[in-house]
Protein backbone atom coordinates (compact mmCIF):
# COMPACT_ATOMS: atom_id res chain seq x y z
CA UNK A 1 0.00 0.00 0.00
CA UNK A 2 1.57 3.28 -0.90
CA UNK A 3 1.79 6.03 1.31
CA UNK A 4 0.22 8.92 -0.16
CA UNK A 5 1.56 11.49 2.04
CA UNK A 6 4.77 10.16 1.89
CA UNK A 7 4.65 10.32 -1.69
CA UNK A 8 3.76 14.08 -1.83
CA UNK A 9 7.33 15.07 0.02
CA UNK A 10 8.89 13.75 -3.23
CA UNK A 11 6.85 15.33 -5.52
CA UNK A 12 9.24 18.55 -5.61
CA UNK A 13 12.12 15.90 -5.26
CA UNK A 14 11.09 14.47 -8.75
CA UNK A 15 10.81 17.42 -10.24
CA UNK A 16 14.12 18.35 -9.43
CA UNK A 17 15.90 15.33 -10.52
CA UNK A 18 14.26 15.65 -13.68
CA UNK A 19 15.26 19.17 -13.88
CA UNK A 20 18.99 18.09 -12.72
CA UNK A 21 19.14 15.48 -15.81
CA UNK A 22 17.67 17.83 -18.36
CA UNK A 23 14.65 16.26 -18.45
CA UNK A 24 10.36 16.48 -17.99
CA UNK A 25 8.37 14.78 -16.29
CA UNK A 26 4.80 14.77 -18.20
CA UNK A 27 1.35 16.61 -17.22
CA UNK A 28 -1.35 15.56 -19.21
CA UNK A 29 -5.10 16.87 -18.53
CA UNK A 30 -8.00 14.46 -18.21
CA UNK A 31 -11.83 14.85 -18.11
CA UNK A 32 -12.54 11.40 -17.27
CA UNK A 33 -11.60 8.11 -16.22
CA UNK A 34 -11.04 6.51 -19.83
CA UNK A 35 -8.20 9.61 -20.44
CA UNK A 36 -6.19 9.20 -16.60
CA UNK A 37 -6.08 4.96 -17.45
CA UNK A 38 -4.82 5.66 -20.78
CA UNK A 39 -2.33 7.98 -19.60
CA UNK A 40 -1.24 6.23 -16.48
CA UNK A 41 -0.92 2.71 -18.86
CA UNK A 42 1.50 4.62 -20.84
CA UNK A 43 3.55 5.99 -18.17
CA UNK A 44 3.77 2.44 -16.13
CA UNK A 45 4.91 0.82 -19.55
CA UNK A 46 8.10 3.76 -19.81
CA UNK A 47 8.18 3.51 -15.85
CA UNK A 48 7.87 7.01 -15.28
CA UNK A 49 5.94 9.18 -13.34
CA UNK A 50 3.48 11.71 -14.16
CA UNK A 51 1.14 14.42 -13.36
CA UNK A 52 -2.41 14.57 -14.07
CA UNK A 53 -4.03 17.99 -14.56
CA UNK A 54 -7.65 18.75 -14.23
CA UNK A 55 -8.81 22.57 -15.09
CA UNK A 56 -11.67 24.23 -12.69
CA UNK A 57 -13.53 23.12 -15.97
CA UNK A 58 -12.42 19.09 -15.74
CA UNK A 59 -12.48 19.16 -12.12
CA UNK A 60 -16.03 20.52 -12.10
CA UNK A 61 -16.51 17.73 -14.59
CA UNK A 62 -15.13 14.80 -12.79
CA UNK A 63 -15.89 16.33 -9.48
CA UNK A 64 -13.04 18.10 -7.26
CA UNK A 65 -13.06 14.97 -4.74
CA UNK A 66 -13.68 12.22 -7.02
CA UNK A 67 -10.86 13.68 -9.08
CA UNK A 68 -8.47 12.79 -6.05
CA UNK A 69 -10.32 9.71 -5.01
CA UNK A 70 -10.01 8.32 -8.77
CA UNK A 71 -5.76 8.97 -8.64
CA UNK A 72 -5.90 7.57 -4.88
CA UNK A 73 -7.08 4.39 -6.18
CA UNK A 74 -4.97 4.44 -9.82
CA UNK A 75 -1.55 5.21 -7.47
CA UNK A 76 -2.56 2.02 -5.28
CA UNK A 77 -3.42 0.02 -8.58
CA UNK A 78 0.01 1.14 -10.93
CA UNK A 79 3.62 0.86 -9.64
CA UNK A 80 4.46 4.79 -10.23
CA UNK A 81 4.00 7.73 -9.00
CA UNK A 82 1.50 9.56 -9.99
CA UNK A 83 0.93 12.64 -9.06
CA UNK A 84 -2.63 15.51 -8.81
CA UNK A 85 -2.48 18.97 -10.13
CA UNK A 86 -5.55 21.50 -9.79
CA UNK A 87 -4.28 22.92 -12.62
CA UNK A 88 -4.90 26.54 -14.26
CA UNK A 89 -6.84 27.98 -10.99
CA UNK A 90 -8.26 31.78 -11.12
CA UNK A 91 -9.39 32.13 -7.28
CA UNK A 92 -7.98 31.43 -3.42
CA UNK A 93 -11.55 30.03 -2.88
CA UNK A 94 -11.26 27.59 -5.88
CA UNK A 95 -7.44 26.64 -4.44
CA UNK A 96 -8.83 26.50 -1.02
CA UNK A 97 -11.19 23.94 -2.44
CA UNK A 98 -8.97 21.74 -4.11
CA UNK A 99 -6.09 21.85 -1.24
CA UNK A 100 -8.63 20.71 1.19
CA UNK A 101 -9.47 17.97 -1.11
CA UNK A 102 -5.74 16.75 -0.83
CA UNK A 103 -4.04 18.15 -4.42
CA UNK A 104 -0.53 17.58 -4.52
CA UNK A 105 0.47 20.92 -6.34
CA UNK A 106 -1.87 23.89 -7.46
CA UNK A 107 -1.38 26.72 -10.18
CA UNK A 108 -2.74 30.04 -9.14
CA UNK A 109 -2.92 31.62 -12.69
CA UNK A 110 -3.32 35.32 -12.74
CA UNK A 111 -1.25 35.66 -16.12
CA UNK A 112 -4.48 38.02 -17.45
CA UNK A 113 -3.82 40.17 -14.61
CA UNK A 114 -1.63 43.45 -14.55
CA UNK A 115 1.77 42.78 -13.10
CA UNK A 116 1.08 43.97 -9.91
CA UNK A 117 -2.40 41.96 -9.32
CA UNK A 118 -0.88 38.96 -10.72
CA UNK A 119 2.02 39.02 -8.20
CA UNK A 120 -0.64 40.05 -5.31
CA UNK A 121 -3.24 37.10 -5.81
CA UNK A 122 -0.68 34.71 -6.22
CA UNK A 123 1.29 35.70 -2.73
CA UNK A 124 -1.67 35.23 -1.27
CA UNK A 125 -2.62 32.28 -2.86
CA UNK A 126 0.89 30.90 -1.69
CA UNK A 127 0.18 32.42 1.81
CA UNK A 128 -2.97 29.92 1.88
CA UNK A 129 -1.33 27.08 0.64
CA UNK A 130 1.64 27.63 3.18
CA UNK A 131 -0.77 27.78 6.19
CA UNK A 132 -2.48 24.22 5.04
CA UNK A 133 0.80 22.90 4.62
CA UNK A 134 1.79 23.43 8.42
CA UNK A 135 -2.12 22.66 9.67
CA UNK A 136 -2.35 19.20 7.29
CA UNK A 137 2.04 18.20 7.94
CA UNK A 138 1.22 17.44 3.54
CA UNK A 139 3.45 19.16 0.70
CA UNK A 140 1.44 21.11 -1.71
CA UNK A 141 3.38 22.78 -4.50
CA UNK A 142 2.58 26.13 -5.95
CA UNK A 143 2.83 27.18 -9.51
CA UNK A 144 2.35 30.76 -11.11
CA UNK A 145 2.24 32.04 -14.94
CA UNK A 146 3.41 35.57 -15.67
CA UNK A 147 3.60 36.19 -19.30
CA UNK A 148 0.03 35.78 -21.10
CA UNK A 149 -0.46 32.93 -23.42
CA UNK A 150 -4.51 32.32 -23.70
CA UNK A 151 -7.00 30.12 -21.49
CA UNK A 152 -8.44 27.39 -23.41
CA UNK A 153 -7.30 23.58 -24.59
CA UNK A 154 -9.10 24.17 -28.18
CA UNK A 155 -8.79 23.76 -31.94
CA UNK A 156 -7.78 27.52 -32.48
CA UNK A 157 -8.37 29.65 -36.10
CA UNK A 158 -5.80 31.87 -34.37
CA UNK A 159 -3.34 32.94 -31.82
CA UNK A 160 -5.44 33.59 -28.77
CA UNK A 161 -6.43 36.85 -27.93
CA UNK A 162 -4.12 39.29 -26.10
CA UNK A 163 -1.24 37.20 -26.50
CA UNK A 164 1.53 39.02 -28.19
CA UNK A 165 5.69 38.74 -27.94
CA UNK A 166 5.60 42.44 -25.86
CA UNK A 167 3.99 39.86 -23.44
CA UNK A 168 6.67 37.39 -23.69
CA UNK A 169 8.28 37.00 -20.25
CA UNK A 170 11.54 38.54 -19.63
CA UNK A 171 14.22 37.19 -17.32
CA UNK A 172 13.75 40.56 -14.72
CA UNK A 173 10.39 40.28 -13.91
CA UNK A 174 10.47 36.39 -13.80
CA UNK A 175 13.02 36.64 -11.08
CA UNK A 176 11.35 39.96 -9.08
CA UNK A 177 8.07 37.88 -9.52
CA UNK A 178 9.64 34.52 -8.21
CA UNK A 179 11.17 36.28 -4.92
CA UNK A 180 8.07 38.07 -4.45
CA UNK A 181 5.46 35.38 -4.65
CA UNK A 182 7.55 31.96 -2.83
CA UNK A 183 6.47 29.85 -5.96
CA UNK A 184 7.67 26.79 -5.95
CA UNK A 185 7.43 26.43 -10.27
CA UNK A 186 7.53 28.65 -13.05
CA UNK A 187 5.23 28.85 -15.93
CA UNK A 188 7.01 31.88 -18.46
CA UNK A 189 5.63 32.82 -21.84
CA UNK A 190 7.84 32.29 -24.32
CA UNK A 191 6.17 31.80 -27.40
CA UNK A 192 3.77 28.95 -26.33
CA UNK A 193 0.09 29.47 -26.49
CA UNK A 194 -3.02 27.08 -25.17
CA UNK A 195 -4.96 24.90 -27.70
CA UNK A 196 -3.56 24.10 -31.00
CA UNK A 197 -3.90 25.89 -34.04
CA UNK A 198 -6.24 24.18 -36.59
CA UNK A 199 -4.54 25.99 -40.06
CA UNK A 200 -1.44 26.87 -39.08
CA UNK A 201 1.77 25.93 -37.79
CA UNK A 202 2.43 26.30 -34.12
CA UNK A 203 4.49 29.40 -33.18
CA UNK A 204 8.10 29.06 -32.87
CA UNK A 205 9.31 28.98 -29.29
CA UNK A 206 11.75 31.32 -28.50
CA UNK A 207 14.32 29.11 -27.00
CA UNK A 208 16.75 32.13 -26.63
CA UNK A 209 14.59 33.70 -23.90
CA UNK A 210 13.97 30.47 -22.24
CA UNK A 211 17.78 30.36 -21.80
CA UNK A 212 18.07 33.73 -20.31
CA UNK A 213 14.69 33.23 -17.76
CA UNK A 214 16.80 29.52 -16.55
CA UNK A 215 20.12 31.42 -16.08
CA UNK A 216 18.50 34.11 -14.08
CA UNK A 217 15.92 31.47 -11.81
CA UNK A 218 16.24 28.23 -9.39
CA UNK A 219 13.55 27.04 -9.18
CA UNK A 220 11.73 24.28 -12.26
CA UNK A 221 10.09 25.99 -15.07
CA UNK A 222 6.59 24.15 -16.67
CA UNK A 223 6.08 24.63 -20.29
CA UNK A 224 2.66 25.41 -20.83
CA UNK A 225 0.49 24.86 -24.36
CA UNK A 226 2.56 22.24 -26.02
CA UNK A 227 -0.01 20.91 -28.07
CA UNK A 228 1.26 21.41 -31.24
CA UNK A 229 4.81 22.75 -30.54
CA UNK A 230 7.23 20.61 -33.21
CA UNK A 231 9.32 18.00 -31.21
CA UNK A 232 12.59 19.74 -31.87
CA UNK A 233 11.16 22.82 -30.10
CA UNK A 234 10.18 20.81 -26.74
CA UNK A 235 13.37 19.27 -26.82
CA UNK A 236 14.78 22.40 -27.12
CA UNK A 237 12.86 24.03 -24.33
CA UNK A 238 13.44 20.58 -21.98
CA UNK A 239 17.85 20.96 -22.89
CA UNK A 240 17.41 24.17 -22.00
CA UNK A 241 15.56 24.46 -19.11
CA UNK A 242 12.16 23.14 -18.54
CA UNK A 243 11.15 20.10 -16.20
CA UNK A 244 7.48 19.52 -16.85
CA UNK A 245 5.50 19.83 -19.77
CA UNK A 246 1.75 20.40 -20.32
CA UNK A 247 -0.36 19.10 -22.63
CA UNK A 248 -4.24 18.85 -23.20
CA UNK A 249 -5.47 19.58 -26.41
CA UNK A 250 -3.77 17.01 -28.42
CA UNK A 251 -5.02 14.11 -26.13
CA UNK A 252 -8.34 15.48 -26.19
CA UNK A 253 -8.21 15.81 -30.06
CA UNK A 254 -6.71 11.98 -30.23
CA UNK A 255 -9.42 11.02 -28.07
CA UNK A 256 -12.31 12.77 -29.68
CA UNK A 257 -10.43 11.15 -33.28
CA UNK A 258 -10.44 7.64 -32.19
CA UNK A 259 -13.91 7.78 -30.57
CA UNK A 260 -15.16 9.51 -34.07
CA UNK A 261 -13.47 7.23 -36.32
CA UNK A 262 -15.10 3.96 -34.74
CA UNK A 263 -18.26 5.68 -34.58
CA UNK A 264 -18.25 6.40 -37.92
CA UNK A 265 -18.18 2.80 -39.06
CA UNK A 266 -20.04 1.44 -36.33
CA UNK A 267 -22.88 4.16 -36.22
CA UNK A 268 -25.54 2.13 -34.42
CA UNK A 269 -22.89 0.69 -31.36
CA UNK A 270 -23.47 2.31 -27.71
CA UNK A 271 -21.43 0.94 -26.00
CA UNK A 272 -19.06 3.59 -24.41
CA UNK A 273 -16.35 1.18 -23.51
CA UNK A 274 -16.34 -0.28 -27.17
CA UNK A 275 -15.77 3.46 -28.33
CA UNK A 276 -14.02 4.78 -25.17
CA UNK A 277 -11.50 1.80 -25.97
CA UNK A 278 -10.98 3.80 -29.46
CA UNK A 279 -10.45 7.02 -28.14
CA UNK A 280 -7.59 5.70 -25.72
CA UNK A 281 -6.03 3.55 -28.05
CA UNK A 282 -5.36 7.14 -30.68
CA UNK A 283 -4.63 9.10 -26.96
CA UNK A 284 -1.97 6.55 -25.53
CA UNK A 285 0.17 6.74 -29.45
CA UNK A 286 0.14 10.51 -28.40
CA UNK A 287 1.12 10.16 -24.79
CA UNK A 288 3.93 7.15 -25.62
CA UNK A 289 5.24 9.20 -28.19
CA UNK A 290 5.53 12.98 -25.61
CA UNK A 291 6.88 11.03 -23.20
CA UNK A 292 9.38 9.15 -24.64
CA UNK A 293 10.72 12.87 -26.20
CA UNK A 294 10.80 14.19 -23.21
CA UNK A 295 13.19 11.41 -21.81
CA UNK A 296 15.19 10.94 -24.76
O1 LIG B 1 -2.30 23.34 -18.49
C1 LIG B 1 -2.61 22.80 -19.56
C2 LIG B 1 -1.74 22.91 -20.72
O2 LIG B 1 -0.99 24.06 -20.68
C3 LIG B 1 -2.38 22.50 -21.99
O3 LIG B 1 -2.08 23.26 -23.11
O4 LIG B 1 -3.94 22.42 -24.52
O5 LIG B 1 -2.09 23.73 -25.50
O6 LIG B 1 -1.71 21.42 -24.71
P1 LIG B 1 -2.49 22.67 -24.54
ZN1 LIG C 1 -1.67 25.41 -19.10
Amino acid sequence: MKNLVKQSEYYLETIQKYKKDKKAIAHFNISNLDQARAIIEVAEELKQPVIIGVSEGERAYIGVQMARKIIDELNQEFNIPIFLNADHTYSIEKVEEAITAGYDSVIIDAAKLPYEENVALVKKAVDVVRAYESKSGKKVLVEAELGYIGQSSSLNKAIPEGVTEANLTTKEQARDFIIRTGVDMFAPAIGNIHGMLIDAPEPKLHIDRLKEIASSVDIPLVLHGASGNSDEDIKNAISSGVSIVHINTEIRKAFRDGEMEFLKEHPDEVAPYKFGKEGQGEMKKVVRAKMELYIK
